[in-house]
């Protein structure tokens, strides 16, 4: 924090050699650093300045997911920074305690820049969230899923990501940019800030042992209660935080296990060790379950609330495709509307850009206990129907528009998108 009161952050964009597998290097991309970039952390009323320096080759944005901003900051398909060119967003955290991330977003281009390793996280702390692990890296540790696949020289097999129509699943799992991770633990409690960061891979994320956990925040807001669970899903874009309890000496795996139904989506199968755990022989004691995290209940649409409709189809959104030259929805500024995802094709995820939603109900029955926390990003299965209540932020802006999308980059960036305005 600088003496004016902004908390400035340097990042920039850059690419390097990164060693994933032993004693083999690989051309990536990353923040500050050669993979992935720093962790950004603020609270609740901060203003921040983020200076972004484009130093690789290619155009590309920095977009903050999750983050409530105004639409000229957002780091969407209209904010691009050019090779050696230079972006400084700037703007007011407005929003409860949360753990978003940010990622390039250039239209067309997205699912591999990501790939390359431009990602990281940004916390958003709350003076009113209740008393919970925050220790970084000791008790409060966030863990960026991605499954790349290397080829016989270690390097990023980028053939297959601007490919198909599917998109990329890798064959490879890596946990904050490591290739099988390894985590010693030192607390009896830990909190995960877990995010799937790859660009179609659906992990349901738990442990080895069946141990079960607790879930206190979904993408954009802690729960009301922490909510005991076993598995988490989590869809491209969307994080989970848990506390998760470890006896001394414990050796456990953290791991994903795929959808055995047959209506499962290739993008949803497959096992998968994420992170040995080995907990150490004394941990630091835990403080007791807060048994409130919020009082922010599910969004209540108010009567009357405007719906829209959202007809998701192969790699349509209402049967378009992204124009960026086209504006698709018009919201008033501050407006709580329903928003009805009807899937006519295959699995596909719904994000909206600077707001949160909760879901009201997935094929007309109240969601998941695990769905009940405030989101940005939703899972949509094959033919599902889902209606969300969408508050909107106060910042009108009739010019620059935000996003909507399948956060399956590979069909973002064959335009299924859409643009918004509010006014
Ligand atoms: Cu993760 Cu349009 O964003
Ligand atoms: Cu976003
Ligand atoms: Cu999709």
């Amino acid at each position: 924090r600088s003496s004016d009161g902004v908390r400035r952050f340097h990042l920039n964009l850059r690419a390097g050699r990164t060693e994933f597998l032993p004693g083999k290097k690989a051309a990536t991309w990353g923040v500050n650093g050669s993979y992935l970039g720093p962790t950004l952390r603020a609270s609740r009323g901060d203003r921040v300045a983020i200076r972004v320096a484009n130093r690789v080759d290619e155009a590309t944005s920095l977009h903050w997911h999750g983050m409530r901003v105004p639409a000229p900051m957002d780091g969407g398909p209209h904010q691009l920074i050019a090779p050696r060119g230079v972006w400084s967003p700037e703007w007011t955290i407005d929003q409860p305690a949360a753990s978003t991330w940010y990622h390039p977003h250039p239209h067309g281009r997205t699912a591999l820049h990501v790939y390359r390793g431009i990602a990281g996280m940004f916390i958003i702390d709350d003076r009113d969230a209740p008393d919970l692990p925050r220790a970084y890296g000791v008790d409060d540790i966030p863990l960026i899923i991605q499954d790349p696949t290397f080829r016989p020289d270690g390097s990023l097999d980028e053939s297959a990501v601007t490919r198909g129509r599917f998109g990329f699943t890798g064959d490879s799992i890596l946990v904050n940019g490591t290739y099988e991770p390894v985590l010693r633990v030192r607390a009896a409690r830990v909190r995960f800030r877990l995010l799937n960061a790859s660009g179609s891979r659906v992990y349901q994320v738990g442990f080895g042992d069946g141990r079960r956990f607790h879930l206190i925040a979904t993408d954009v807001g802690l729960l009301r209660a922490p909510l005991e669970v076993g598995r988490v899903k989590l869809s491209p874009g969307e994080r989970a935080e848990v506390l998760v309890d470890f006896a001394p000496g414990d050796r456990v795996t953290l791991n994903s296990v795929g959808e055995r139904h047959k209506g499962a989506a290739p993008i949803e199968k497959g096992d998968f060790d994420l992170l040995a755990i080995a907990a150490a022989g004394r941990l630091a004691p835990a403080a007791p379950m807060p048994s409130r995290l919020s009082d922010s209940g599910p969004i209540e649409p108010p009567p009357g609330a405007r719906v829209r409709r959202f007809v998701l189809g192969g790699l349509e959104i209402n049967g378009r495709t992204m124009d960026m030259a086209r504006i698709d929805e018009v919201v008033p500024a501050g407006a709580t509307e329903i928003w009805e995802v009807h899937n006519t094709a295959f699995a596909h995820t719904f994000h909206i850009h600077g707001v949160g939603f909760s879901v009201l109900d997935v094929d007309g029955a109240p969601p998941f206990p695990q769905l009940r926390g405030l989101k940005d990003t939703v899972f949509v299965h094959a033919n599902g129907k889902l209606r969300l209540a969408v508050t909107f932020g106060e910042h009108a802006d009739p010019a620059n528009p935000y996003m909507y999308h399948c956060h399956i980059l590979r069909h973002e960036d064959q335009g299924m998108m859409g643009q918004f305005l509010v006014v």
